[in-house]
């Protein structure tokens, strides 16, 4: 979501007359987009700001390097974006001295007003908004070449109301708010002609979509399919898109793994065989802690409707490990739990309290160390299951959209399957970064396929 908000906010300061330039070091305004879902990833994005405005103001370590070298730093202006904004407030100011401007999540449409303000001379301005603020600009898009791809992110859902116990998401990012329907088609529509060929939708909690209020109204065309769900009967109108080769979407709920989502799967072959659905936890006993409103037999059942639909449908997950109280047997069970899903790919999470929010108020009694190992363990069973599920694939012929060329060899290209499963194969020159094409899987490695073009 952050990388989508940042890229609404340089297509608008484009837009404005700004220009991109190739580097950090050749800019003169640079904004950081913040997270603040763990405690680390706040203090990465302050320490980041803090290090820029700091060489702007010659103080810096690498600015003094700089000016011994000769070379004076270019920055005029340091923005910060992002949640971390919203949980700090007027703070912002004292944890990052010479910081000209800060916008939380729901006020990124502010910032072109917010640099000319500086560029006039003010400083130190804020703009947060509340939890039900519906932001402008939400479906801008860069019209300049360096912008532009084939591939696009478009947010259909703003906010999250399920407050899960450790989660401070909906502090910061505020209530549910779906686009209207006709509004996220139309955005759809016009990056297809553009030449986008997979989108992918975005939402904290994606399968809530037009549930707390409307996405559809009377006047929008009634469903040919007969969907009755706002979600599934969007990827309906969707997959009507001349070009649009994928559909994806992130993230998911199992309350939302409903039978239209999966007869949606089975009629738009456009829509990918992927699901992130994060379980957090294998155990009954902390998901209850947690208020995340399923068992650990719903959850299994979400992904045995999705297996049975498709046997290679990609499963990827969250999960938390060292909630305050989990025990090494809630442990065991989230590793059984994640053995039974037969994750491709999972993230998993050290526990980090985040303040405001109910788990906040409970001793964070896992020790660090033993966090670790917990980390370390699912991540060595994540290791063993990828390679085992991907090497089922060998011999297989898959679907993939040709991103480009690897790193370190121009000839070697990577592109994705349906199931969002990285393939990595040989590029004679004739394929294209956005073509579809089919490749022979040769061997597998935990996170990775490798195969040869079918022609
Ligand atoms: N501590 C650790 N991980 C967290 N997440 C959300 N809040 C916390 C927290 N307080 C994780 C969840 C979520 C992902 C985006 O971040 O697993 O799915
Ligand atoms: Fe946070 Fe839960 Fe909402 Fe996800 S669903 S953003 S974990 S409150």
């Amino acid at each position: 979501m952050n990388v989508r908000d940042s890229e609404a906010v340089a297509a608008m300061l484009e837009a404005a007359g700004h220009e991109r330039c190739g580097s950090e070091e050749d800019a003169e305004l640079v904004i950081v987009n913040s997270c603040t879902v763990r405690d680390k990833a706040e203090q990465k994005a302050i320490g980041k700001t803090g290090y820029l405005t700091a060489e702007r103001l010659g103080r810096g370590r690498s600015a003094q390097a700089k000016i011994a070298a000769g070379k004076a730093s270019k920055l005029k202006l340091v923005g910060l974006m992002g949640c971390a904004v919203k949980r700090l407030g007027a703070e912002v100011f004292e944890k990052v001295p010479g910081l000209d401007f800060a916008a939380g999540p729901r006020k990124f449409w502010m910032i072109p007003r917010l640099v000319e303000r500086c560029l006039a001379g003010e400083s130190e301005l804020l703009e947060l908004a509340g939890d039900d603020e519906v932001p402008e600009g939400l479906g801008v898009h860069s019209d300049a070449p360096s912008g532009q791809s084939f591939q696009a992110y478009v947010t259909i859902l703003l906010g999250c109301d399920n407050r899960c116990s450790y989660c401070i998401v909906p502090d910061v990012r505020g209530h549910e708010y779906s686009r209207p329907a006709r509004e996220v088609v139309a955005e759809v529509r016009s990056l297809a002609e553009r030449g986008v060929k997979e989108v992918c939708l975005l939402g904290q909690s994606v399968l809530r979509y037009g549930v707390r209020n409307k996405a559809w109204d009377e006047s929008d065309a009634p469903s040919p399919g007969g969907y009755t769900e706002p979600f599934p009967r969007l990827l309906e109108a969707l997959a009507s898109i001349p070009g649009l080769e994928r559909i994806r979407f992130t993230s998911a709920h199992p309350k939302g793994c409903t039978d239209e989502l999966v007869r949606a799967y089975r009629s738009f072959p456009q829509v990918c065989r992927h699901l992130h659905l994060p379980v957090q936890s294998g155990s009954d006993r902390i998901l209850g802690l947690m208020g995340r409103h399923y068992t650990r037999a719903e959850y299994l059942a979400a992904v045995k409707k999705l297996r049975d639909f498709d046997p290679e449908f990609s499963l990827t997950t969250d999960v938390i490990v060292g909630y305050p109280g989990e025990t090494a047997e809630d442990f065991e069970e989230t590793r059984s739990l994640m053995e039974e899903a037969g994750y491709e790919n999972a993230f998993v999470f050290k526990y980090s309290p985040r303040p405001g929010t109910r788990a906040a108020a409970l001793p964070d009694d896992v020790p660090t160390s033993e966090k670790e190992r917990r980390d370390q363990v699912l991540l060595a069973d994540q290791d063993a299951r990828g390679l085992a599920r991907n090497g089922r694939l060998v011999g297989t012929v898959r679907e993939v959209l040709a991103e480009g060329p690897s790193l370190r060899n121009e000839a070697r290209w990577s592109g994705r399957d349906s199931g969002n499963r990285i393939v990595i194969f040989d590029n004679p020159g004739s394929v294209r970064a956005g073509d579809v094409v089919k490749v022979r899987i040769e061997r597998a490695a935990a996170q990775t396929l490798y195969g040869q073009l079918v022609c």
